[in-house]
C-alpha cells in the first residue's frame, strides 16, 4: 500500500498533474468534501478503471453553504480518508485550505441557471453557484481529462454539465450509479446525523420512490403516483420538501413526450435533511 501524493497547494498539483500528462497518462479527477464511505469510493474505482492517475479533492467548500447549514459540523477526518484511498491505490489527494481555494481578496462569483432552478434551489438557493464555483476552481486546478460525480446529487451532475458546456471547459463529465446500503438507503455522510429510530424510518425513502416508479409502470397518472408518494412520506414521519418527476436531462417538467425521467425527493426527518432519485422511462 503506497501512500498517495498529497497536495495543499494548486501550485504543487499542477506541477505533478502535468508531469503525469506530459507522460501521456490519461487523468482522472474524484471532487469529494471528506468524510468518504463506499459511495465515494466506487466512484474512485469507476475513475482508476477509466484512467492511470486519479486525484481525489477532499474540500468542504464554505460557499456551497448557507450561514444556518451545517459547515462547522460537517464531519472531518482526513486522516481516515486518506487510509481509505491508500488503500485503493489513489496516486494524489488534493487538500487544498479555504485560504488557498479563496486567498483574501477573492471577489468573483459563478451564477447557474438551467438545471438548477427549482427542486434543491427551493431551501438552498445559494447552493449550486457555490458547487458551480468550487467546481470550476478544481477542474481548472487539476485540468484532469475526466471527473466524476454521483447520480446520488443527481441535480448536482445536471448542474456541473450544464456549466462545464456553457464555459468550455474541456474536461469530460461522468455520472456514476447510487451506492446503497442493504436496506436501500443511499449511502451519505449525512446518515450520521439520522437517530437510531430514524435511521431505521430512512428506508422509507427509496421504498418509496421504487413504490411510485411501479405506481407509474402500472399506468397510474403522474399526478396520482405522485400525491401517493408524498402522502406514504408524510405518513411515514417525514416532512417533505419535493416529490417530481422531471426529464432526465434538463430536469423541466415531463409532458406526455418525455421519454426518459428522474423521480427526485428531498424529506426531512428530524434534524436530517435526506435526498435520492431514481429513473424511469416511459414503456413504449
Ligand atoms: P460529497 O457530498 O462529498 O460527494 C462527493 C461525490 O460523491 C459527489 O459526486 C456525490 O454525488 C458522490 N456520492 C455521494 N454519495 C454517493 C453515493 N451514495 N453513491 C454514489 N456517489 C455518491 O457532492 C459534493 O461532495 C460536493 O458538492 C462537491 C461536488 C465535492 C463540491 O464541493
Amino acid at each position: 500500500m503506497t501512500r498517495p501524493r498529497i497536495f495543499e497547494t494548486i501550485t504543487g498539483l499542477r506541477a505533478d498533474v502535468e508531469a503525469a500528462r506530459r507522460a501521456g497518462r490519461r487523468i482522472a479527477m474524484v471532487p469529494t468534501m471528506g468524510a468518504l464511505h463506499e459511495g465515494h469510493l466506487s466512484l474512485v474505482r469507476t475513475a482508476q478503471a477509466r484512467a492511470d492517475l486519479v486525484i481525489v479533492s477532499i474540500f468542504v467548500n464554505p460557499t456551497q453553504f448557507a450561514p444556518n447549514e451545517d459547515f462547522d459540523a460537517y464531519p472531518r477526518d482526513n486522516d481516515c480518508d486518506i487510509a481509505k484511498l491508500a488503500a485503493l491505490g489513489v496516486d494524489a489527494v488534493f487538500l487544498p485550505t479555504v485560504g488557498e481555494m479563496y486567498p483574501k481578496g477573492f471577489a468573483t462569483g459563478i451564477t447557474v441557471g438551467g438545471p438548477s432552478q427549482d427542486l434543491e434551489s427551493v431551501t438552498r438557493p445559494h447552493f449550486f453557484n457555490g458547487v458551480a464555483l468550487v467546481v470550476t476552481k478544481l477542474l481548472l486546478a487539476a485540468l484532469p481529462d475526466l471527473a466524476i460525480f454521483g447520480e446520488k446529487d443527481y441535480q448536482q451532475l445536471c448542474v456541473i454539465r450544464q456549466f462545464v458546456r456553457d464555459l468550455n471547459i474541456p474536461i469530460e463529465i461522468d455520472g456514476a450509479p447510487t451506492v446503497r446500503e442493504a436496506d436501500g438507503l443511499a449511502m451519505s455522510s449525512r446518515n450520521r446525523y439520522l437517530s437510531a429510530r430514524d435511521r431505521e424510518q430512512a428506508a422509507l425513502l427509496p421504498a418509496v420512490l421504487r413504490e411510485t416508479l411501479q405506481a407509474l409502470d402500472a399506468g397510474t397518472t403522474v399526478a396520482d403516483a405522485l400525491d401517493r408518494g408524498r402522502r406514504r412520506l408524510s405518513d411515514g414521519g417525514f416532512a417533505v420538501d419535493y416529490l417530481e418527476l422531471r426529464a432526465a436531462d434538463t430536469l423541466a417538467p415531463v409532458d406526455n413526450a418525455t421519454r426518459d425521467m428522474r423521480l427526485l425527493v428531498a424529506a426531512r426527518l428530524g434534524a436530517t435533511r435526506l435526498i435520492d432519485n431514481m429513473g424511469w422511462s416511459r414503456p413504449s
